[in-house]
């Protein structure tokens, strides 16, 4: 679950001052420093990129441990596009009573080409990449989460719907909506049939439709992301003429000692 917008007009909110402003090569070079985030909401908007980098500890009273998002760096694939490579460091110890609550959602989120309506959205390519290297019992998954709304711009009031893309998921991580049984089946896409689970999360009062494949993705993901905003339309959850007003691709956790590393291309071309 996620909730914020608007990231990118935090990036144009540099004050102009009297004294020497920093030249554009010494903020290009700011830009590649890599950066450790740990705090609650700690997060890095990544210049010249569609990108913010964000470890948002919703849960962070419940947390026992640390939990940390790293930025390592932007490289370029070899088809030329831009990637981010980071990192999720999870240190959450297991505790009985909140095994069953995830702590919070570390991420790399679109700041562009957001709040467009579906039917003006060309493509949505990514290329997702990870491994995650465990120490001991780890609940959590790999996903993309995306919010909708036919309001231009709404995130966080209950007309929005929360799009979630599962492609990988252990320790016995399950979705919300769970217990009412699937509310619908999607064939071939990307390369495997979906499962949807649908219902409101009580923390948000938002709907949530969470996509889980009958075959786990093991560390790879690549594809047109329009695609599985599309199938959602062809079952009826929302319409094309619906706005996109968030993206990302990240990690939820609930415990376990865990090091996920990552690579993440990922944008969104106008018709
Ligand atoms: C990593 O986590 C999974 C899921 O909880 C668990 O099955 C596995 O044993 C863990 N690995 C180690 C080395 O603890
Ligand atoms: C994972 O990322 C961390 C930085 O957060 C780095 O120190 C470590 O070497 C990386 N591990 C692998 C296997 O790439």
């Amino acid at each position: 679950m996620v909730l914020f917008k608007s990231f990118a007009l935090a990036a144009l909110s540099l004050t102009p001052s009297a004294v020497a402003l920093p030249t554009l090569s010494e903020l290009a070079s700011r830009a590649v420093s890599s950066t450790q985030l740990c705090g609650d909401y700690a997060n890095l908007i990544l210049p010249d990129t569609p990108w913010i980098v964000y470890n948002m500890l919703y849960n962070a009273a419940q947390i026992v441990g640390t939990q940390c998002t790293n930025y390592d760096q932007v490289t370029t694939s070899k088809s030329g596009t831009k990637e981010v490579i980071w990192s999720s460091v999870t240190d959450i110890d297991y505790v009985e009573s909140t095994n069953n609550v995830p702590k919070g959602y570390s991420f790399v989120g679109l700041t562009q080409n957001l709040e467009t309506k579906l039917s003006a959205i060309d493509s949505i390519p990514t290329d997702y990449t990870w491994t995650r290297t465990n120490t001991t019992d780890f609940k959590g998954n790999i996903c993309f989460d995306f919010i909708t709304n036919d309001i231009k711009g709404d995130s966080t009031s209950s007309s929005s719907h929360e799009l979630m893309l599962w492609l990988q998921y252990e320790g016995g991580q399950l979705p919300i909506g769970w217990t009412n049984g699937p509310s619908a089946t999607i064939d071939d896409l990307f390369g495997t049939s979906w499962t949807l689970y649908e219902d409101v999360n009580t923390d948000t009062g938002i709907t949530v439709s969470t996509l889980m494949p009958a075959k786990q993705f093991e560390g790879s993901f690549s594809g047109d992301l329009k695609d599985w905003l599309l199938a959602l339309v062809e079952v009826g959850t929302f319409k094309k003429s619906t706005y996109v007003n968030v993206g990302n691709a990240g990690t939820e956790f609930f415990y376990g000692n865990a090091v996920m590393n990552a690579t993440l291309g990922l944008q969104i071309n106008l018709a």
